[in-house]
């Protein structure tokens, strides 16, 4: 594991829901003592949903200076802004219009368009707001029990463009096209968390975290941050496989 990686491994996802919102205040609040604007991209899925709901409750709403923060996004499914699987339709629901965030500071992936052409789109919002070497802030991924993260599912892995900022990526097993970051945009950002609960993810976490190197059948292992910070917050079910929990445990302690 590399130095800047730092593991936490919280009881259940309640807690984890709760680290993952405390992070993002913690994260936000370090970078805003420097920079003007904090930049964040979110995931999509179900932990992301609940970390959500506490930020835009109180009392964490209140400890985030939610005017300097912009919000774009990892990746996004090929479909309407108001389906039931759009990523920014439950991030929407769940924080932007709680917490009031203005339309020109939300950057979504249109999954309307052509896939192609929706990720050429996004490549070009991120180099126009970002540089032409966009660098998030703080990036959220989560791990899906086959080891995928963003949109970068396994078998995939080979076939990213990483030469590219934003791509379309077919997945076989959901016959559907997603849109997503490339690994090195991912690892481009100054923090990255990865959110990983629940019991079926334990055995993928177990070959993620204790096994060979092998990101074409573990998408979430192309995660290590060029020059950042690499958070994952695990929870005890999702944990109960890991050969090197006696590691990620002192690590949590040490937070
Ligand atoms: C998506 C997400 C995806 C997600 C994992 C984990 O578009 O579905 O970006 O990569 O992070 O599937 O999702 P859960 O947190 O719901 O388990």
């Amino acid at each position: 594991m590399s130095v800047n990686t730092a593991i936490e491994i919280l009881p259940d996802e309640s807690h984890l829901a709760e680290a993952a919102a405390d992070r993002f205040i913690g994260i936000v609040e370090s970078t805003l003592r420097y920079r003007q604007i904090a930049d964040v991209a979110l995931a999509g899925g179900s932990t992301p949903k609940a970390m959500n709901a506490l930020l835009a409750a109180s009392p964490r709403r209140g400890h985030v200076a939610w005017d300097r923060v912009r919000f774009f996004f990892g990746d996004e499914r090929t479909v309407p802004p108001e389906d039931g699987e759009s990523n920014y339709r439950m991030t929407r629901e769940s924080l932007f219009d709680p917490l009031g965030i203005p339309a020109d500071h939300v950057f979504r992936m249109h999954g309307e368009d052509d896939p192609q052409a929706a990720a050429a789109a996004y490549a070009e919002v991120l180099v126009r707001e970002l540089g032409s070497r966009p660098r998030f802030d703080l990036l959220y991924l989560g791990m899906g029990p086959d080891g995928h993260t963003a949109s970068i599912f396994p078998g995939t892995y080979s076939g990213i463009d990483d030469t590219k900022l934003v791509v379309a990526n077919w997945v076989e097993q959901f016959k559907t096209w997603r849109i997503t970051l490339t690994p090195h945009v991912i690892n481009d950002a100054t923090h990255v968390v990865i959110t990983t609960g629940g019991s079926a993810k334990a055995d993928a976490l177990h070959g993620v975290l204790d096994g060979p190197h092998d990101p074409n059948k573990y998408p979430v292992q192309l995660v290590a941050p060029t020059d950042g910070e690499l958070h994952w917050l695990i929870d005890e079910p999702a944990a109960a496989k890991l050969a090197r929990r006696a590691g990620a445990a002192a690590r949590s302690s040490s937070g």
